[in-house]
């Protein structure tokens, strides 16, 4: 049965709202005081209006089969997939993969701390850190578990970190974890950066400050001067994290990201990766400038040694991913896939599309008001097309858009049928964009009903 309520009062109550308003449910039984969140989600839901929790039904190539979380089915063109090489259904990673499950089973059965290492995640971390020019490198189970560690491992109560406004939950919960001197920046304003260091170290010149970035920022798509940083980190005696996770693999000649690109891979005192957006696999490592940092990685980060290790299948599929992503295949698709990223956002612009940041695997598309979104989001399956809808408060209010998510091996017809659907899907639902087609910035409304 295909959600259509369009206009009844159910779809009305599921156009509003946000989860930033079940964030703090107040009461002394936590199972019945969330029950609220429950009650406007399933709103959401029963109007086809809950856009998340998709499953796949195929494999997470650029056309599959997903069902929504009330079993909808949503078949089509796939831009809502974390697969930016098109690694995940490689032959010879699924043939790596086979092969590390017949030799190892299936599970490292352990923390890294005690038996969970493999010969494999030894080689996996040689592997890493031949990629990053020698650096030390601790695996990680997620790259959430990486970014988490990556702070709360070396920030003591009386340290002090500084992040940018955007950072990643798992940069933030690993400085909540670790100390109460926490204070944010501007979005990639390294003034900012500055001033607040000179505050600190106005009256604290003892303990240590930790300055958080990201090489590419995934709801913006937008990336920090790490020189700058670096430049500021130095006057002020900081140390700088960069979490590389969006970029590493996929950008740049070399696939260093924009730590490569900006000349900085050895400017960067921490740098965080995960493997789950270029490398077919959950997991994620940290690296280190030096053994020392790393043993003690190991030791006193709890995500490292409190958590079950990266399993054999994972650590072979990973190296198998770098060492494609090392070679002159590597180079070929991240040539792909930079292609088809300047492809699309510029037919997206020509079509009247606002496009945020700059290209990246992750093309946001503005649409504006929570509500109309939505809609768009419902209009864009229906119409056998899938794209993340990221809405408040993941991204600022009014501010609600589709998250695209490009791969090396999308083809064109692809992702022309993909900005086709998204403009239809956006006019039916009345949302506000340019449609340069037409001429003046219209609503879509109008522009829908004068075609
Ligand atoms: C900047 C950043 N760090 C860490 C992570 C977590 O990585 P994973 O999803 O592999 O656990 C993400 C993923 O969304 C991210 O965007």
């Amino acid at each position: 049965m295909q959600h259509n309520n369009k206009n009844s009062s159910e779809t009305n109550s599921a156009l509003v709202g946000s989860l930033r308003d079940y964030r703090e449910p107040r009461g002394t039984d936590i199972i019945k005081r969330v029950t609220p969140f429950f009650d406007w989600q399933d709103t959401r839901r029963k109007a086809g209006l809950w856009p998340y929790s998709k499953s796949t039904d195929t494999a997470p190539t650029t056309t599959c089969t997903a069902k929504d979380d009330d079993g909808e089915e949503v078949s089509g063109i796939n831009f809502a997939s974390q697969d930016y090489m098109s690694l995940s259904s490689h032959p010879a990673i699924k043939e790596v993969a086979n092969e590390a499950i017949k030799e190892f089973g299936v599970h490292s059965a352990g923390s890294a701390a005690l038996l969970g290492n493999t010969r494999l995640s030894l080689q996996l971390e040689s592997t890493i850190s031949e990629f990053l020019e020698g650096m030390e490198v601790v695996l990680y189970p997620t790259g959430w578990s990486a970014g988490f560690a990556a702070v709360q491992g070396f920030i003591r109560p009386n340290d002090h970190v500084l992040l940018d406004v955007l950072s990643h939950s798992c940069l933030q919960e690993g400085a909540k974890a670790a100390t109460q001197n926490i204070y944010f920046h501007g979005h990639l304003n390294v003034k900012s950066v500055a001033r607040r260091l000179a505050r600190i170290r106005a009256t604290d010149t003892e303990n240590a400050i930790l300055v958080v970035t990201e090489s590419l920022f995934s709801m913006h798509s937008d990336t920090p001067d790490i020189g700058a940083l670096r430049a500021a980190c130095d006057e002020y005696n900081a140390t700088l994290l960069v979490d590389a996770a969006h970029d590493i693999g996929c950008i740049g000649e070399d696939g260093l990201g924009h730590l490569g690109l900006q000349g900085m891979l050895h400017q960067a005192d921490l740098i965080v990766g995960s493997f789950s957006k270029s490398f077919a696999s959950n997991g994620g490592f940290v690296a280190v400038g030096t053994r020392a940092a790393k043993e003690y990685l190991k030791y006193y980060s709890a995500t490292q040694t409190f958590s079950n290790a990266l399993s054999p299948v994972q650590s072979a599929i990973v190296m198998k991913a770098f060492n494609i992503i090392g070679s002159e295949e590597g180079r070929v698709r991240r040539q792909s896939l930079m292609d088809n990223i300047l492809y699309m956002r510029g037919k997206m612009s020509e079509s009247g599309l606002e496009v945020l940041g700059d290209p990246s695997p992750i093309v946001p598309v503005k649409v504006g008001a929570e509500g109309q979104a939505r809609l768009a989001s419902l209009k864009l399956s229906q119409l056998g097309a899938i794209a993340n809808l990221v809405e408040y408060p993941a991204v600022p209010q009014g501010g609600a858009r589709f998250r695209v998510q490009v791969m090396a091996d999308h083809s064109r017809p692809e992702i022309d049928l993909l900005i086709k659907k998204m403009i239809m899907a956006m006019e039916d639902s009345g949302c506000q964009f340019q449609n340069f087609k037409e001429g003046l910035p219209l609503n879509c409304n109008q522009s829908a009903q004068a075609a």
